[in-house]
């Protein structure tokens, strides 16, 4: 893809200095008004003995504390909004597999610079005015639809607010609608390719030229696999509810290659998990987050528990996250080794004879971790001798690679468990001691 940047935001080719100033002066008034109006905040800044006055540099944010998920679950639903709740115009919720959900809440001028910030996240993609956007991201409390939706309007393009689930007319839909783009997860995507092939229709034929894929992890190589399936341009958005929803930080398509942080908007910081020290760019760490401009629901050093690491910008001012290796909460400790889902997924998909889909179970047998890798091969029909070469290669890769023995449970094709929006994909049988 060619880069043009005339349609960038002026900021995003800004001076550093531009970008830096701008920052402050937003960090400032954001820790003030968190400060002023939400009690939490104002508690946790007293006990921090730290005040919003105390932030004369973008590093004096290092002083402040950090805020977790159980922060925000606490002040359940509304008690984290920062002005009445007559003044906010939408909820989303984040599902939450345990306990409650976490509530976010938008002013008027938030949703609409959660729209700004899905526009350019769609322009970087490829996406450009006029172009048809197939969103099947799934609409309700959860922010992918909605978030999708309103920035590809912002763009200037035609939506379809498809939401997810109903397979069969996705398909439908994209061969009679036309569009250019689609929003939708990776995971979500690997089943349309599915039934596209039930249908006996040629996936790279369709009109799709650009995917946008995020809400949950994955690889460079998944990222070949569905430019491979789909012949179109694979591009990474990255996002969380709580800090604004899709839109926090997307690739841009000429690069692929990390994923610029809408800084003007949202201040990373990479931490160690550990110690809560700031790490410098460059090194592996937490991503934490500022919200520079949200009225509604203002996060400071929100800890969003995936993990990754920042890089200066290629053609934009702003900074790079890399591709998220996974989420702390993700992290496999198997007899003592660390792993995450990604790495057995690049690992898998090396094999070209292996489908994409995948799955992990953990089970305790005799105190010990077991992890049962659940694959499937792409098609039928190979021979058992050549299922069980590959579920050997795999498992012995796996032991060198990552270093840890790994149970290969190869399934019919379609036998591993499909999803409609984020994918599954560890399953842990194991009793909690
Ligand atoms: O998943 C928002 C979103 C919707 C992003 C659509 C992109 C596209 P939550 O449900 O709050 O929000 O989940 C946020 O999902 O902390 C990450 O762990 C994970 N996640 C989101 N995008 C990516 C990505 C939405 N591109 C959580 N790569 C985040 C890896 C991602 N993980």
């Amino acid at each position: 893809m060619k880069h043009d940047s005339i349609n960038l935001h002026p900021i995003e080719t800004a001076s550093k200095d531009e970008l830096q100033s701008l920052q402050l002066g937003r960090l400032q008034s954001t820790l003030k008004s968190a400060y002023e109006n939400v009690p939490h905040y104002r508690q946790a800044f007293e006990n921090a003995g730290v005040h919003p006055d105390d932030c004369l540099s973008l590093s004096d944010l290092s002083k402040f504390p950090f805020t977790t998920k159980h922060d925000l679950r606490s002040n359940y639903p509304f008690g984290m909004f920062a002005v009445p709740r007559e003044e906010v115009v939408r909820i989303h919720a984040s599902s939450g597999t345990t306990g409650k959900p976490t509530v976010v809440g938008y002013t008027q001028k938030d949703v609409d610079t959660w729209a700004e910030v899905c526009a350019r996240s769609i322009w970087a993609s490829g996406g450009r005015p006029g172009d048809v956007v197939h969103v099947a991201y799934g609409y309700g409390l959860f922010t992918g639809g909605l978030g999708a939706h309103y920035g590809a309007e912002k763009l200037g393009c035609t939506v379809i607010p498809v939401s997810g689930g109903m397979t069969e007319r996705q398909v439908q839909l994209i061969q009679d609608f036309e569009p250019r783009v689609i929003m939708i997860t990776p995971s979500y995507l690997l089943v349309l390719a599915d039934e596209f092939a039930r249908q006996g229709i040629d996936a790279r034929k369709t009109s799709l030229q650009v995917g946008i894929f995020g809400a949950e992890p994955w690889t460079h190589k998944m990222r070949c696999e569905i430019e491979q399936l789909f012949d179109i341009d694979a591009v990474d958005i990255y996002g969380l509810s709580e800090v604004i929803g899709p839109g926090v930080a997307n690739e841009c398509a000429v690069e692929k290659d990390g994923l610029y942080v809408w800084e003007d908007h949202f201040y990373p910081e990479v931490i160690d998990p550990e110690s809560g020290e700031v790490l410098p760019d460059g090194e592996q760490g937490e991503l934490v987050f500022t919200s520079l401009t949200k009225e509604a629901f203002p996060v400071i050093r929100y800890r969003t528990r995936d993990l990754t690491r920042l890089l200066p910008g290629v053609n934009r001012t702003m900074r790079r996250m890399e591709k998220i290796t996974g989420r702390s909460d993700d992290m496999m400790i198997i007899r003592g080794v660390n792993v995450f889902p990604t790495q057995i997924e690049e690992i898998l998909l090396e094999d070209s004879r292996l489908s994409p889909n995948y799955q992990i179970e953990l089970t305790r047998e005799e105190r010990l971790d077991v992890m049962t890798l659940l694959i499937e091969p792409k098609e039928s029909g190979l021979s058992g001798a050549v299922l069980e070469e590959s579920s050997a290669r795999l498992s012995q890769q796996v032991k060198n690679r990552i270093g840890v023995s790994v149970q290969v449970q190869m399934q019919q094709p379609g036998g591993v468990e499909r999803s409609m929006g984020k994918a599954r994909r560890i399953v842990d049988k194991r009793e909690k001691d």
